[in-house]
């Protein structure tokens, strides 16, 4: 069943190009354009929407982390995310002009459907983001974007988030293409770009011996720090839960602009620090700042593991590691960039001695709140 890998999580890293591209499939038709019927909410209600509120856990919610980014950009719909543990019993604002989108794996995580249970009460629309068929939140909610990563066993998720990730650009993309907005222009070319993911992960994998060499060099270390911004941010969470999960290690992950305000009081020698940077060529702005901050913590001592894009050449001179991924249009790289943090949480887990498909303490889904 495991396909010839020692662990279903090997399997289902390996299996995330072909998860992707399922994904995508038969929704972007010849023209480039979005077909996405499946979205069983009228268009006329979707013109109306004005305000994304996105509710998921773990993993998941990562995935909506960067939803929320690529819907503000390419919507202008203000749109927040939330943890669905936390939702309901702060008194959220909702109405019949909100979208409530729930991502959810197994489709049964208690928190997440008792969050839309509560905004479809409040005359929200929900639709779900889901990779179980039939499962309870497609099943109550108004329409679901089924992710298609195929049964994922392991417990702590790697292809099903590459999935919520493109079925959440495709409904920021599906939500801009109805509603005209006026980044039409870069949607068709995002979803061209799209259509190229499923090779650049590829190429991502074939990459990973020294990020595996690299995680067991550090079994023994206690903890490690993720630092990202923008889309880079929740990526960096995702690498520190991964971590948590599966090496049982202390992992923190930080948006790189709070290390002044906090963090940097953490760094010293030999600490690993794992730094996602933003394509140059698109936030550079972002990306000065960040090579900046890799300035700071070397210069602390830190151990510097560097996620850059091909062809990024400023962060060579600070990188004790460099782990490179193919250039992506900005709002897309946590397709590439989460990729070697996996394989990275996988080895150090190994490497531990730790059972890697089912860590402990934890379970595939959560139907207590
Ligand atoms: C957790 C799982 O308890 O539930 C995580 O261990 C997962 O891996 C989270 O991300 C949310 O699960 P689901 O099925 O709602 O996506």
């Amino acid at each position: 069943e495991k396909g010839g890998y020692d662990y279903f999580m090997l399997k289902e890293i390996a299996e995330q190009p072909k998860a992707v591209a399922d994904t995508l499939l038969g929704r972007i038709d010849g023209s480039g354009s979005l077909s996405l019927d499946e979205v069983r909410i009228p268009v006329s209600v979707l013109r109306e929407v004005d305000k994304v509120v996105i509710v998921a856990c773990g993993t998941a919610y990562h995935a909506g982390m960067i939803a929320k980014l690529a819907i503000e950009h390419w919507t202008r719909i203000p749109c927040e995310t939330e943890l669905a543990s936390e939702f309901r019993y702060r008194d959220p604002i909702l109405d019949q002009r909100t979208l409530v989108v729930a991502i959810s794996q197994s489709g049964e995580t208690m928190d997440t459907l008792m969050a839309l249970r509560h905004a479809r009460e409040q005359g929200a629309k929900v639709l779900a983001i889901c990779n179980t068929n039939g499962s309870t939140i497609p099943r109550e909610s108004d329409a679901v974007l089924y992710t298609h990563a195929g049964p994922e066993v392991a417990v702590a998720s790697t292809k099903a988030f590459l999935t919520q990730l493109v079925a959440c650009y495709l409904v920021a993309l599906y939500l801009g293409q109805v509603r005209g907005t006026k980044w039409g222009d870069e949607i068709e070319a995002v979803i061209r770009e799209l259509s190229d993911i499923a090779a650049a992960v590829d190429t991502v994998l074939e990459t990973m011996e020294p990020v595996r060499e690299l995680a067991r060099s550090l079994a023994d270390k206690d903890t490690v720090l993720f630092l990202g911004r923008h889309v880079g941010y929740p990526v960096a969470l995702e690498g520190a839960l991964k971590l948590k999960e599966l090496a049982y290690m202390h992992a923190e992950g930080f948006a790189a602009g709070e290390l002044k305000h906090g963090p940097i009081a953490l760094i010293e020698k030999d600490l690993p620090v794992v730094v996602v940077v933003p394509s140059p060529r698109g936030r550079s702005v972002l990306h000065d700042k960040i090579v900046s901050n890799i300035q700071e913590i070397r210069a602390r001592g830190a151990r510097t593991i560097v996620i850059a894009e091909e062809g990024d050449e400023a962060v060579v001179p600070y990188a004790d590691h460099l782990i490179r991924i193919p250039a992506t249009p900005t709002l897309l790289q946590p397709l590439v960039a989460t990729v070697p943090l996996q394989v990275f949480a996988c080895e150090l887990a190994t490497a531990r001695g730790n059972e890697v498909d089912q860590p402990r303490n934890l379970a595939k889904s959560v139907t207590v709140e």
